[in-house]
């Protein structure tokens, strides 16, 4: 079907929409961006920060790598000043000077500001920023459970969650979760260590090391020969015929979404610490990967929320599935995926693979997302490449997607374009530039080496 016909009368932009065809990387700017953001009622993403913060001494005992935090989930922010450095200057930007770049508390050089990176490749347990969803996921449904049984938790007592009896209540029922393999790691290694049996649906793109990794944790992995939707669907209809089946929807999911969206305290706290004040002259841009839009929407709206029209939240996406900018841009009233525009959703970037964006969460974005930017697969692992080359930072090939996003802004005419039209182009050397890195850390070494080598090859 034409997409121009999709979308109750929004036509995607001709022009936009043979790029996209042709898998040109292209940066689409959202007309529906609005200058503030309100909050959506049975959307606040304080109970998420209070729900972590509430199990933060059970989650320290439960899971050993979150003692350090004390049972926070937290990654780091860093400056990126040689990644920073080695990217503008391909694009012909002048270099970041040492004031500011190195650190990630000064101006930066003229015009360009400073690049941070958010480490949550590196957030315990799940390895991904599927840790922050999956965590706040599995301990509502942990409350629920046991209150539904007549033992609730009680607020005054949250280590009841490691006792036995918990447990064993626990263990009577099945998570249930469809993934291309980094929800399917959070929800099965956060569920199995608090009694849960666990069944993971996994699409044709997931890697074979996520299955294994599961299956060696207890979890039943059922392998689908279709996508992530089917097998997201796979799941849902399996749940929907057993009462002690709780399928965790990656596609609907509220409790995810507010996981996600409980980053922006974390965020606003890290850049206080720095010194990095975000208002009418010192904007702050973030950039994020988007598979299905939960993981990136949730962190956006939590974002906008605090920040308002101070923050301009950018997604990246494959250029093979660029699911997102195709919904917001035929307008989000109807499902439209990549396979409707001719594309074919077959990427590299396992984590991104998904043909169709979130209902729950395309309609939230289309009045708070600034707007997309796709990337070819060669240039997702030349860019893990650099990164590990100039940072020593190891990322998988999907959390490397949102590291141009400073440039599309600043170096292309429509990045320039977003610039003028929000009077952003006088901030831009006191700007802060966040890009979420989303995952990495548990993949083995040898997985790695060949990602390194693809990168080195496509660098050549
Ligand atoms: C590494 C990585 N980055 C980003 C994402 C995107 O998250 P979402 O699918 O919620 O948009 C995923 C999803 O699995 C992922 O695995």
């Amino acid at each position: 079907m034409d997409s121009g016909e999709r979308g109750a009368g929004m036509v995607i932009d001709p022009q936009v929409l043979d790029s996209l065809r042709k898998k040109q990387p292209l940066l689409w700017l959202n007309s529906g961006l609005e200058a503030g953001a309100d909050p959506i009622p049975g959307l606040d993403p304080a109970l998420a920060e209070q729900r972590l913060a509430r199990y933060a001494a059970p989650l320290a005992h439960l899971f050993p790598e979150m003692e350090p935090t004390g049972g926070r989930l937290y990654s780091a922010l860093q400056p990126i000043p040689k990644a920073q450095a080695a990217l503008q200057a391909a694009a012909g930007m002048p270099a970041a000077g040492s004031a500011g770049a190195g650190t990630g508390v000064g101006t930066g050089a003229a015009g360009v500001g400073v690049w941070l990176l958010k480490r949550d490749d590196a957030l315990p347990v799940a390895g991904s920023v599927k840790a922050r969803g999956g965590f706040h996921e599995v301990l509502a449904l942990a409350e629920r459970l046991t209150a539904e049984a007549g033992r609730p938790i009680s607020a005054g007592d949250p280590m009841q969650l490691c006792g036995d009896t918990v447990r064993a209540l626990l263990g009577r029922h099945t998570l249930s979760v469809g993934s291309t393999g980094n929800l399917g790691m959070s929800i099965g290694l956060i569920g199995r260590r608090l009694g849960f049996q666990v069944v993971i649906h996994m699409s044709a793109d997931a890697k074979q090391w996520k299955k294994e990794r599961l299956r060696r944790h207890g979890i039943t992995v059922v392998e689908h020969s279709g996508d992530y939707a089917a097998a997201v669907d796979a799941g849902r209809q399996e749940a929907a015929r057993a009462a002690d089946i709780h399928f965790v929807d990656d596609e609907r999911s509220r409790h995810l979404f507010l996981g996600y969206a409980a980053a922006a305290g974390e965020l606003a706290r890290q850049l206080q610490e720095q010194g990095r004040r975000v208002d009418a002259d010192r904007p702050l841009f973030v950039y994020l990967p988007c598979g299905v839009g939960g993981a990136p929407g949730g962190i956006t709206y939590g974002l906008k929320l605090r920040f308002g029209g101070h923050v301009h939240c950018f997604f990246a996406e494959p250029t093979a599935a660029p699911c997102m900018l195709v919904q917001l841009a035929a307008g989000v009233d109807k499902a439209v995926s990549v396979y409707d525009i001719g594309l074919d959703n077959v990427t590299e970037a396992d984590g991104l693979a998904v043909g169709l964006a979130s209902p729950l969460v395309a309609p939230i974005m289309a009045k708070m997302l600034s707007g997309v930017f796709t990337v070819a697969d060669d240039t997702l692992f030349r860019d893990a490449y650099l990164l590990a080359q100039e940072e020593g930072i190891l990322l998988e090939p999907s959390a490397a997607a949102a590291l141009r996003g400073p440039l599309w802004l600043r170096s292309t005419r429509r990045g320039g374009d977003y610039l003028d039209s929000h009077g952003l182009a006088r901030t831009m050397d006191r700007a802060t530039h966040v890009i979420w890195s989303t995952g990495g850390s548990l993949v083995p070494s040898e997985e790695h080496a060949r990602f390194q080598a693809r990168g080195a090859q496509a660098a050549a």
